[in-house]
């Protein structure tokens, strides 16, 4: 197995192509042609067995404001694995390798939106319930400021010595 991390700028045709065919297959519903939701992230995590792409964790690096107070935060994206290799901690593994990109990198927290926790909390992520404010893309288009309350949905995990809070988290940019 071989774990490639790689800026987004440098993503060839072909990777896009083997994105496209593993987001289809781990995500229905998932904009047909698309390797990203609503924005590119910064850089991707793809593991390969011989020449198939089998996981992908795409990752954006940004500020966000919780509280009114800045922190750079990575956030993940379209976490995914081939049904043919899941629970075999491929998806633990990605998470572990960013967490200590992040720490070597003075990054404040990881988080990420998710309705199943399960993966989360086994690695240590610890659910938020926040009201968060984010720009509200779809299809391309900017369609205003969102104001929600996030029950339960929210991970978070601190890389140092920061401490979340329980106030809004402005997150500067498209919600994860
Ligand atoms: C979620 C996913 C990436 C996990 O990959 P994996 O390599 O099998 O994960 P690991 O082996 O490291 O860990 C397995 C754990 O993930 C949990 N899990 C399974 N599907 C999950 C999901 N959709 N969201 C969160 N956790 C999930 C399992 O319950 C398991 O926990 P357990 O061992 O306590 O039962 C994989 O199931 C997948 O690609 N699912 C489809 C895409 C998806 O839903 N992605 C998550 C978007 S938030």
């Amino acid at each position: 197995m071989n774990i490639q991390r790689i800026e987004e700028f440098r993503i060839t045709l072909d990777q896009k192509k083997a994105i496209q065919q593993l987001f289809a297959e781990c995500f229905p519903g998932y904009p047909k042609g698309r390797t990203y939701f609503k924005q590119l992230p910064n850089f991707r995590y793809l593991v390969f067995q011989g020449e198939l792409l089998i996981a992908h964790l795409a990752v954006e690096h940004r500020m966000i404001a919780l509280d009114q107070i800045p922190y750079s935060i990575f956030g993940v994206v379209d976490i995914c694995v081939d049904a043919q290799f899941r629970k075999q901690n491929i998806a633990a593994n990605l998470l572990k390798q960013l967490e200590e990109l992040g720490k070597d990198n003075s990054i404040d927290f990881i988080i990420l939106t998710a309705s199943d926790n399960q993966l989360y909390l086994n690695n240590g992520y610890q659910i938020k319930s926040n009201t968060c404010r984010w720009l509200f893309i779809n299809d391309h288009q900017t369609l205003g400021v969102k104001n929600h309350h996030l029950s339960e949905a929210l991970l978070v995990k601190s890389l140092g010595d920061k401490e979340w809070s329980a106030g809004i988290v402005d997150f500067l940019g498209t919600v994860f």
